[in-house]
C-alpha cells in the first residue's frame, strides 16, 4: 500500500526554529528519502480560526507567511503537496459525520485541547468550533489516506483521538474504509521541545521569545546573545550549570561534530565543552558565538532561499492553488468511500432508499 504522509501547520504566525527543528527539517528528510508516495502538507487556516476566528485578518496574512517558510526549508512543490485546508470542503463534511464517534467527555479530555483551553482563558466559554477540532484534524488525517503523520509531541493527542475514530468507524460502517495513522516523532529527544530563548518551556510567539526563519542575522546574533544561560554564572571562572541551561539545550539540538572542528576547533566534541563549563573557566560569550555560527549555518539558505520566493510570489500563489487541486480530487476521493460506506449515496444507488 502507498506510504502516504499528510501534516500541517496553523498559520498563525511566521514559522521559527522551534518548528524547525521540531518537524519541518524532518519533513525535508522524509520528503527527500523517496520512501512516500504521497506527501501532503496543510497550511491549517480553518483550524486557526477555531481559536483566531475573531481576527481573520491574522490567519490570511499568515498563509502566505507559512507557504514562504515550507518553500524556503526545501519542501518541493514537485514532491509534496501544499495545500490550504479551508478551500477544501470535503474535509467539514467528514468531520460532521466523525462528531457523531466522539464524546464531549472524551474532548475534553485531551490534554492538549486541555492545556489550550487554559492558556486561551476561555473558562466555561468554550466555543464549540474549538472543542471539535481534534475531530476535524481526524478529517484531515484520513482524508488523504495518510499512514503517517510526523508532528511534534504536543500533537499525540490529536493522533490518538483520530485512531480512536477510524476504528470506530471501520467496526460500524466497514473494515478497511479508513487508515489508522501513526505517529512520526522527531527522534532527537531536545528537538520535540525546543525552549525559547528565554529559557520558557516553548517558543512561542505570544512570549516574544522566538527565533524566527525569516530573522536577519543581525537580529538571530542579538537574540542569541541575550539567550538565557546560567544565573549562577556570573564570572567566567564560576562553575556552570547544564541543566536548564538554553544555550546548551539548543547546542544538543542543532551541534554536530564538524560545526567544533569549523567554529570551535579547542574542543573535539559537546561533551568536551559541557565538561569545562561545569568545571569552570568558559564564558558564556564564547559558547553563544559558537551557537550563534551553528544557527547561522541552518538559516543562512533558507534566508537565501525565502528572498528568491518573495520576489515571485505569484509563483507561490500557483503553488498553493495547484497544490490544493491535487490535495482536493485525493479528499473527494475518500469522502466518496465515506459516504458510500455509509449508504448515503443515494442518487448513486437507488435502492438505497426506495427498496421497500
Ligand atoms: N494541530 C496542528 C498544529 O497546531 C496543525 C494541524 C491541523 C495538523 N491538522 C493537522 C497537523 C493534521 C498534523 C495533521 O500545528
Amino acid at each position: 500500500m502507498a506510504k502516504t504522509i499528510l501534516t500541517g501547520d496553523r498559520p498563525t504566525g511566521k514559522l521559527h526554529l522551534g518548528h524547525y527543528a521540531g518537524s519541518l527539517k524532518r519533513r525535508v528528510e522524509l520528503q527527500n528519502s523517496g520512501e512516500f508516495e504521497n506527501i501532503f502538507i496543510m497550511i491549517a487556516d480553518a483550524q486557526a480560526l477555531t481559536d483566531n476566528f475573531d481576527n481573520p485578518e491574522k490567519v490570511r496574512q499568515n498563509i502566505l507567511e507559512v507557504a514562504l517558510d515550507y518553500l524556503s526549508v526545501g519542501l518541493d512543490p514537485k514532491i509534496s503537496t501544499m495545500f490550504i485546508q479551508s478551500q477544501i470542503v470535503e474535509l467539514t463534511e467528514l468531520t460532521f459525520y466523525y462528531m457523531n464517534l466522539v464524546t464531549l467527555a472524551r474532548l475534553q479530555l485531551n490534554p492538549t485541547v486541555k492545556s489550550e483551553i487554559q492558556m486561551r482563558d476561555f473558562k466555561s466559554s468554550i466555543p464549540v468550533g474549538f472543542l471539535c477540532y481534534p475531530i476535524s484534524q481526524a478529517a484531515d488525517i484520513t482524508a488523504f489516506r495518510a499512514d503517517t503523520v510526523p508532528v511534534g509531541e504536543d500533537q499525540c493527542p490529536m493522533i490518538e483521538q483520530t485512531r480512536e475514530i477510524v476504528r470506530k468507524f471501520n467496526h460500524i460502517y466497514g473494515e478497511d474504509v479508513l487508515i489508522e495513522p501513526k505517529v512520526l516523532l522527531p527522534d532527537n529527544a531536545v528537538c520535540m521541545r525546543l525552549p525559547g530563548i528565554d529559557g520558557k518551556a516553548k517558543m512561542s510567539k505570544s512570549l516574544g521569545n522566538c527565533i524566527y526563519l525569516s530573522d536577519t542575522k543581525e537580529d538571530v546574533k542579538k537574540k542569541v546573545m541575550s539567550m538565557f544561560t546560567d544565573p549562577l554564572h556570573l564570572k567566567v571562572e564560576d562553575p556552570g550549570h547544564l541543566e536548564g541551561n538554553t544555550v546548551f539545550t539548543y547546542l544538543d539540538a542543532f551541534s554536530k561534530p564538524e560545526h567544533f572542528e569549523k567554529y570551535l576547533p579547542e574542543y573535539a566534541s559537546l561533551d568536551e565543552l559541557k565538561a569545562h563549563y561545569t568545571k569552570g573557566g568558559l564564558g558564556d560569550v564564547k559558547i553563544k558565538k559558537f551557537l550563534n555560527a551553528i544557527i547561522e549555518e541552518t538559516l543562512e539558505p533558507i534566508r537565501e532561499k525565502r528572498k528568491v520566493y518573495e520576489q515571485d510570489i505569484d509563483t507561490v500563489y500557483d503553488i498553493l492553488k495547484e497544490g490544493t487541486k491535487r490535495a482536493k480530487e485525493t479528499a473527494a476521493d475518500t469522502l466518496a468511500k465515506v459516504k458510500e460506506a455509509m449508504k448515503l449515496n443515494y442518487f448513486e444507488n437507488k435502492e438505497l432508499i426506495t427498496k421497500k
